[in-house]
């Protein structure tokens, strides 16, 4: 797309991709040292609170995009021993999850495109900062609702579509002397590498809100939470404007409830 087409220039879209499945297994280890087990800020004090009571009262989870494990490790330690499964492509990630969880979880690979589970299987399901990785959300999301028991709980978590897409982010032009917080082309559907730490890259999906809300509304899946919390302080340090950056989220929660609509 050219910056005629909707003024927005290409260097601010990210390199177009395609998904690849050998990424996260070349990527195992660095997620596992970086992200898991209380090595990240983000997961240990923002995540790991929100799902940890996501499920009370569940017996029987899926985490779709489970990677290492770390997620439904969290929910399997409920003090009312919930039934865990996680799902994942990578054979490399699946491979550490087996290794630093217990034999309580069960670990299938497989994509959230296609679950090998029966219907209303689950009273619960979680996809955690995973979605965006996924090719084919719609696939995903009526896989979600086919497996969600009537009742059940779906948490989906994902990085805040309308703040932290391509192109969005801190903007400090020191020549007209402003400084503010820039949305990128948020209606534009891309898939888009982008480097996450020195030396690694991954494709992320960005989709506008209306692509996860829509396809859960008409399964039936009702909106009855929605979480934004502010980032945390960590993310503030060295900030020249704390107080504006503090208003922008980083992650966005949304909490659904698959209760069908009375057929007349
Ligand atoms: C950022 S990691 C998140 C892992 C885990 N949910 C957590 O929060 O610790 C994203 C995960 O999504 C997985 N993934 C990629 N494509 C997928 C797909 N089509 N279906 C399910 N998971 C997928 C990757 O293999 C990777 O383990």
């Amino acid at each position: 797309m050219s910056m005629a087409d909707d003024n927005v220039p290409d260097l601010e879209r990210g390199t177009p991709v395609e998904f690849s499945e050998a990424i996260w297994d070349e990527n195992a280890m660095w997620w596992r040292e970086t992200f898991t087990n209380g090595a990240d800020v983000e997961y240990a004090q923002e995540i790991t609170p929100l799902v940890a009571s996501a499920f009370d009262g569940c017996q029987s989870i899926l985490d779709i995009g489970c990677g290492e494990g770390q997620i439904a490790r969290l929910i399997a330690a409920a003090p009312h021993h919930p039934s865990v499964t996680g799902i994942d492509p990578s054979g490399a990630q699946l491979a550490n999850a087996r290794e630093r969880s217990p034999g309580t979880i069960s670990f299938v690979q497989g994509a959230g495109e296609d679950l090998p589970f029966p219907d209303a299987h689950f009273d619960g399901v979680i996809c955690c900062l995973a979605i965006e990785h996924c090719a084919d959300v719609d696939q995903v999301l009526g896989e979600v609702a086919r497996v969600l028991a009537v009742g059940g709980i779906f948490l989906l978590l994902i990085n805040h579509p309308l703040y932290q897409g391509v192109g969005s982010g801190f903007v400090d032009d020191q020549i007209l002397g402003e400084h503010y917080w820039r949305i990128g082309p948020y209606l534009t559907e891309t898939v888009s590498m982008e480097e996450v730490d020195n030396g690694v890259s991954l494709p992320f999906a960005h989709r506008p809100l209306s692509r996860y809300l829509n396809p859960l509304a008409e399964r039936d899946l009702l909106l009855v939470k929605m979480y934004e919390p502010p980032p945390l302080p960590a993310f503030l340090e060295g900030s020249i404007d704390p107080l504006l950056e503090s208003a922008i989220p980083r992650l966005l929660g949304l909490r659904f409830e698959h209760r069908p609509r009375p057929t007349i």
